[in-house]
C-alpha cells in the first residue's frame, strides 16, 4: 500500500478505536468503574485527534461549502442506499436489534441531510442555531428538545445540547 492508502486505513482504524472506547466508555459508566469510563473517553478523544490529522493530511477535508456538499453525499447515499439494504437484509434474517438499529441510523441521516442542505442554503448567515441530540438514536434537532423524540420514543430527558 502507498501512503495514501496508509493515511485511509489508519483514519479508518482511528475512527474505530475512538468509537468503540465511548462505547466502553458507556458501559464501564453503566458498572460504576468512573475513572475507567473517563480512561476510555480521554483516549477516544486522544484516536479523534490522530483521525482527523490523517484525514486533513489526505486532504478529504476542503473548506465548509465543500465539506457541506461531501457530509451531503454521504448522508444521501446512507439513507437511499447504504441502509434501505441493511434494513432489509437484517429482516431476512430476522434479527430485529439489527433492523431497529439501522432504521433508527436511517431516519436520522435523512434528518442529518435536511441540516446540512439548510446549513448550505444560510451559509455565512451565522444564525445562533442550538443543537440537541438524542442519547438513544442519535436524532439532531435544531432548536429546543422535543418533548418525546421523533424518531425512537425518548423522552426530552435522553436530549443532550451541544456546545460550542
Ligand atoms: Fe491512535
Ligand atoms: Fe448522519
Ligand atoms: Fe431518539
Amino acid at each position: 500500500m502507498d501512503t495514501r492508502e496508509n493515511l485511509m486505513a489508519a483514519f479508518e482504524g482511528e475512527c474505530k478505536a475512538h468509537f468503540k472506547y465511548l462505547a466502553f466508555a458507556r458501559i464501564a459508566e453503566k458498572e460504576g468503574h468512573r475513572e475507567i469510563a473517563r480512561l476510555f473517553r480521554a483516549v477516544a478523544e486522544a484516536e479523534a485527534i490522530h483521525a482527523m490529522t490523517h484525514l486533513e493530511v489526505l486532504g478529504e477535508a476542503g473548506n465548509t461549502e465543500q465539506n457541506l456538499l461531501s457530509a451531503i453525499d454521504g448522508e444521501t447515499y446512507e439513507f437511499t442506499q447504504m441502509y434501505p439494504a441493511f434494513i432489509e437484509q437484517s429482516e431476512k434474517e430476522a434479527n430485529t436489534r439489527a433492523t431497529i438499529s439501522f432504521r433508527n441510523a436511517s431516519e436520522v441521516e435523512k434528518v442529518h441531510n435536511g441540516l446540512y442542505n439548510n446549513a448550505l442554503e444560510n451559509l455565512g448567515k451565522n444564525k445562533d442555531t442550538e443543537y440537541h441530540v438524542c442519547e438513544i438514536c442519535g436524532n439532531t434537532v435544531a432548536g429546543n428538545a422535543p418533548d418525546k423524540c421523533p424518531v425512537c420514543g425518548a423522552s426530552i430527558d435522553k436530549f443532550r445540547i451541544i456546545k460550542d
